[in-house]
């Protein structure tokens, strides 16, 4: 065996440091890689009042003496809908507080608190908005992977799957209940954990849940998926894939911003169908300008979405502040990418991104 593979080896050996089949295996390497192999959430439900069944999805994922861990957006707190939480032996709330976009810090102390407290858990169940399913999807994963949450941050970096994930969205618009990232502000940069470990395995789409939402919150978080359909869109890595989703998506935050003179059952039903379809939209394509210039406010000053658009707030900002925004939004080279092309380090400057900062 050893012998007749021998020769070959050689032949293998010398081919390898030719450069002509150095750059055919990376091209082949480069056109595989062209197309995206796109891990989704495993099992989706959708309707009014399918929160109800929360019970009977779990069950089977329940493991003896592990707790199923509802990560609850704060905002329900002595809510009556914290009695239809299905708890179950040493089951746990705890109350997600979402006054800042979540941290790495925040998931740390979360899944530490966890290990200490039960070694492991059945499944983390993110209840509320975009950053409470971020922040239970990154415990999720940080139960199995050791180190800092930051230690993840970026793309294909988690080593191990998480623990069962389960996302029950609580406002409409970011698609964090679909995406393969879950958005962290570390200490050097705000980044997602991107992987094929993060989406979640489950997800429970009940608009009723969405139903108390103040009407500010819910536009601006509405906005989100109507930006991730023009930026899909509008992108250079749209695909029809991408495109069905992101026109269905667009069509629905249109019908329900534009069309309706009131806000009623109908609006957060389409809501959360142009939310998911808005999330699936950018997780086969990518968000774009407004996304990336986004990151570098929000790690610097803590800028969060809104509706009241905020002036001059880079005003008075030092050149070494100028460049931790920059550095923060041109580190996010696949949305630049997908906005302005290939070409995008010639098109956008460090001196043309600071230029635009300075008008903010
Ligand atoms: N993972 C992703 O793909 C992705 C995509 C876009 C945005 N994000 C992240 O999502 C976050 C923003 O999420 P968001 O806009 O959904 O808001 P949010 O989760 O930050 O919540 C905003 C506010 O609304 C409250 N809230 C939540 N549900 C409510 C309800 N039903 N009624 C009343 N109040 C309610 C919260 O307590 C909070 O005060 C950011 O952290 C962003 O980075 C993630
Ligand atoms: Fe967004």
């Amino acid at each position: 065996m050893a012998l007749l593979t021998a020769p070959f080896y050689t032949l293998f050996k010398k081919a390898e440091s030719n450069f002509a089949i150095q750059n055919f295996t990376f091209a082949k390497k480069l056109f595989m890689a062209q197309f995206k192999n796109f891990k989704m959430v495993s099992y989706v439900v959708y309707g009014r009042g399918s929160f109800n069944q929360l019970n009977e999805i779990l069950e089977p994922q329940r493991k003896t003496g592990a707790p199923m861990i509802f990560l609850v957006d704060h905002f329900f707190q002595k809510k009556p809908m914290l009695n239809r939480i299905p708890l179950r032996n040493n089951d746990k709330i705890i109350f997600a507080d979402v006054s800042y976009e979540p941290k790495t810090s925040y998931v740390d102390a979360i899944s530490k608190q966890l290990k200490d407290e039960f070694g492991t858990v059945s499944g983390i169940i993110g209840i509320g908005g975009g950053s409470t399913m971020d922040l239970a999807k990154a415990v999720s994963l940080m139960m199995n992977n050791p180190g800092s949450s930051a230690d993840y941050q970026g793309w294909d970096l988690v080593k191990n799957p998480g623990v069962y994930k389960a996302g029950i969205p609580t406002l409409s618009g970011t698609g964090a209940e679909v995406s393969r990232t879950c958005v962290l502000t570390g200490p050097t940069k705000k980044l997602g954990m991107n992987s094929d470990f993060t989406p979640f395995d489950q997800i429970v789409l009940d608009p009723e849940l969405a139903a108390n939402a103040p009407v500010n919150q819910r536009f601006y978080t509405g906005m989100d998926c109507y930006i991730h359909c023009i930026e899909s869109l509008q992108g250079t890595y749209l695909n029809e894939f991408s495109k069905s989703y992101g026109e269905k998506a667009l069509e629905l935050c249109r019908y329900v911003f534009l069309e309706k003179e009131n806000w009623d059952n109908e609006c957060d039903d389409k809501l959360m169908m142009a939310s998911y379809a808005g999330g699936m939209s950018i997780a086969y394509s990518q968000v774009g300008v407004a996304h990336a210039v986004s990151y570098g406010l929000s790690y610097l000053l803590g800028t969060r979405h809104g509706i009241d658009i905020p002036q001059g707030i880079c005003k008075g900002l030092s050149d070494e502040q100028f460049d931790i925004m920059i550095n923060v939004s041109l580190g996010m080279k696949p949305l630049w990418e997908n906005a302005v092309g290939k070409d995008w380090e010639k098109i956008m400057t460090r001196e043309k991104l600071r230029r635009l900062y300075e008008k903010l």
